[in-house]
């Protein structure tokens, strides 16, 4: 369709200019997923869990786990793409932040705010009234992400990684239930929104049940 627009004004002196669209999409893991799940675990966090590791969070009830993926337009056809995944485990009232990953070539877009956002939206509706994670002392790109959305720190596990001897930052965010934090989340998408579409994607509706 779009090459075919274009060849339409070849040879004339009217110079077209398309903006390609890509979508994205926020799907719950499955069970087809996990080998591709694995592989975006090994480049975009060094492969931190096997294959065991993710299937068990499809059998957890606490574990929800949720997928990013992208629809490209590339000439006339669409591919897909995985780009991203997260998850939090629910304990009592307390959303535990576990995995965030995005695609190495994919990472600067908006698209780390798009997960995050979705697993707070999810915790909220599983009633948690707190969120919280761990964090490397080194990782400024991350500690900025979740700095943005709210979380304080609240201590630190010294020592923590074992590859590297390094410590946690602990962080929390509470007021979930608040209704401050409907209308946080309200602005937090609108922001989300207009920074993958400057970068040319957008968002599919929603396939997930994570309505305020
Ligand atoms: C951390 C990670 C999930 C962030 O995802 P991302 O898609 O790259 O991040 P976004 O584009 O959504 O940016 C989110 C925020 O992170 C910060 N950020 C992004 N790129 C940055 C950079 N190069 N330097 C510093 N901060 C940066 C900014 O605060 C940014 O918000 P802004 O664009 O409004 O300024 C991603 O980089 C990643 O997968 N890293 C490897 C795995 C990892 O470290 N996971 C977290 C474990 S706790």
């Amino acid at each position: 369709m779009r090459d075919r627009l274009l060849d339409s004004f070849k040879g004339t002196n009217i110079s077209v200019q398309l903006e390609t669209v890509n979508f994205l999409e926020i799907q719950p893991l499955t069970e087809e997923q996990l080998p591709a799940i694995v592989e975006l675990d090994k480049i975009s966090l060094g492969g931190l869990w096997t294959l065991e590791g993710y299937k068990r969070e499809l059998d957890s009830p606490s574990s929800h786990f949720l997928v990013l993926s992208g629809e490209l337009a590339i000439g006339e056809t669409n591919s897909s793409l995985l780009l991203g995944f997260g998850c939090f485990w629910s304990i009592l009232e307390e959303a535990h932040i576990t995995l965030l990953a995005i695609h190495p070539g994919y990472q600067g877009q908006g698209m780390g705010k798009l997960l995050l956002y979705y697993l707070m939206r999810l915790a909220k509706i599983q009633g948690m009234e707190r969120a919280t994670l761990e964090v490397r002392v080194s990782n400024g790109r991350a500690l900025s992400l979740y700095q943005k959305f709210g979380f304080k720190e609240a201590g630190k596990r010294r020592r923590y990684y074992q590859d590297t001897g390094e410590d946690a930052l602990i962080l929390w965010q509470s007021g979930l239930q608040s209704p401050e934090f409907t209308g946080i989340l309200r602005e937090w998408h609108q922001e989300i929104s207009d920074s993958l579409a400057s970068h040319g994607w957008q968002e599919k509706p929603l396939a997930v049940n994570t309505e305020q």
